[in-house]
């Protein structure tokens, strides 16, 4: 009897913020195994967000050895590995030890506002926009890579010399996977950092300049699906695999969402929240502070995107749980919005780290408001689930004001999209389908998508638009002058949290 062929795979990994995911994907695009581990952030002072990069390096170590024995998957039969990865934190390592000189700086950390801020103070703000397509924040890799260089004695000079390499994850995972081979990144993640000119698609010389970041220190930039190189075969199990797809995560996920035409939308609701829109072949510069970035380049079409950027969307869930701990665990949201009674008067807006698209408000904080001696804690719960999606809301309308077009459906994944009272309540204030994809983990598949178009394990994008699956749909279901009643509370509570100064 023939011996039947052993199957062959693309393996995703998936780093994100809070947790690293390794995911075996076959060629119907299913998951034969995942595994996932969580990695400490660290917050050194108010504000600060740090990560230890060989961590999050050893995390990925682990999660591969875990999916690979779990799934009695034998190295040789994954044909490429695609990188899904937090975007904009920023590792800054010295090229011939491999050693990082400083923390990873998270995306979320406002330790480099002060360098944001004189950048806005000094006028760069429309240079900035016209070439990278970002506003001024210290949320992009720019200010967190001047801050390193400032702190860490002597790497200003170490860097000049070409001593260092800047990455963000994507960079940094690649760099050890090859054994310190691959110093590159991809076009999605290079349009985070501000450093990157989204029109011609090379490093701009005028943010390096701005800044002083010497050249030398970053990665070569390639397209989204490509064969980069191969695993260092003593970090792989003796394999050589392709490393052949790269994007951002929010990036990842719009490729894994299949939302291949002009005018498609996700929102992915993790711990924040990242609403994406397929712009086409041209980039669109948004007048009413979203960002314009890089949605991915396949098959040498490179395709740009509008984002608006919720920072604190499922933290806010988990911050319930863990800090206020009014409830077990984050599922139990949804139980307890279910049996608030009142009339939605309770308005959370979350502000931890300011303010993202459409403020960017980078000193706001966290505020509540419209609470009564009746308040309890199942409102509160509530409130804080509808600021995901009042956040998602003041996006949305931001988009048509941009773009001019009606948006007429959003397409949802990340974890707190399981939570189906948010969902409903989303459809409901933006009154418009809310499609939640079948599998909420669409970063890793958009990353498998990409690694497994540039070697062949699928053909083209339509091959892999034939194995999407539909998810659940929720339907708005709210009468027009309590959505309009509703939303008008919410734009209040900001306006007021934005007046507050400690
Ligand atoms: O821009 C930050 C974003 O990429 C983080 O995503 O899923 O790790 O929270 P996530």
């Amino acid at each position: 009897m023939a011996m039947k062929e052993p199957e062959n795979y693309i393996l995703s990994i998936d780093q994100g913020t809070t947790s690293t995911r390794a995911i075996i994907f076959d060629h119907n695009g299913r998951k034969v195994i995942e595994s996932d581990k969580p990695v400490p952030q660290y917050y050194p002072e108010t504000g600060w967000v740090e990560q230890d990069a060989n961590e999050i390096w050893n995390s990925v170590l682990s999660v591969i050895a875990l999916a690979m024995i779990d799934g009695g998957v034998h190295p040789e039969n994954i044909k490429g590995i695609g990188i899904s990865n937090q975007r904009e934190t920023t590792v800054i390592w010295d090229r011939k030890t491999g050693l990082p000189i400083y923390h990873a700086i998270g995306w979320q950390s406002k330790q480099t506002n002060s360098i944001a801020r004189k950048l806005i103070d000094e006028g760069y703000e429309d240079l900035v926009h016209s070439h990278t397509g970002l506003v001024i924040d210290s949320y992009f890799s720019a200010t967190k890579i001047r801050w390193i260089l400032d702190h860490v004695e002597g790497a200003q000079e170490r860097a000049e010399k070409g001593e260092l390499c800047f990455g963000t994850i994507d960079s940094w995972l690649i760099w050890r996977l090859s054994g310190g081979k691959l110093h590159v990144t991809d076009y999605t993640n290079a349009s985070r950092t501000m450093l990157f000119n989204i029109t011609d698609l090379c490093w701009d010389p005028e943010m390096l300049k701005m800044l002083n970041i010497p050249e030398s220190m970053l990665p070569e930039v390639h397209s989204s699906s490509e064969v980069y190189g191969t695993t260092e075969n003593y970090e792989f199990y003796g394999e050589q695999v392709p490393i052949a797809g790269v994007a951002g995560d929010q990036q990842a996920a719009l490729v894994g969402q299949m939302a291949f035409e002009p005018g498609m939308i996700k929102n992915t609701y993790g711990d924040g929240a990242f609403i994406v829109m397929n712009t086409g072949d041209k980039p669109q510069f948004s007048k009413n502070n979203l960002l314009t970035t890089i949605a991915y380049d396949i098959n040498g079409k490179l395709k740009y995107a509008l984002e608006g950027s919720i920072f604190v969307a499922g933290s806010a869930i988990s911050w319930l749980a863990d800090e206020l701990k009014i409830i077990d665990n984050v599922p139990q949201s949804r139980q307890a919005a279910m049996k608030s009674t009142n009339n939605d008067e309770v308005y959370v807006v979350p502000a931890f780290n300011g303010l993202g698209a459409p403020y960017w408000d980078q000193d706001a904080q966290g505020a509540v408001f419209g609470l009564t001696r009746g308040s309890n804690r199942e409102d509160f719960v509530k409130a804080t689930l509808q600021s995901v999606a009042y956040q998602t809301r003041d996006i949305i309308e931001t988009m048509e004001k941009d773009t001019g077009m009606k948006i007429p459906e959003i397409l949802a994944d990340g974890g707190a999209s399981r939570n189906r009272y948010l969902m409903q309540f989303q459809a409901d204030i933006l009154s418009i389908n809310i499609k939640r994809a079948a599998d909420e983990d669409t970063s890793a598949m958009g990353a498998a998508f990409l690694a497994g178009l540039a070697i062949g394990f699928w053909n083209d994008l339509s091959e892999i638009t034939k194995i999407h699956e539909n998810g659940r749909l929720f339907e708005p279901n709210m009468e027009e002058k309590r959505r309009t009643r509703l939303y008008k509370g919410w734009q209040n509570a900001v306006a007021a949290t934005r007046l507050f100064k400690v």
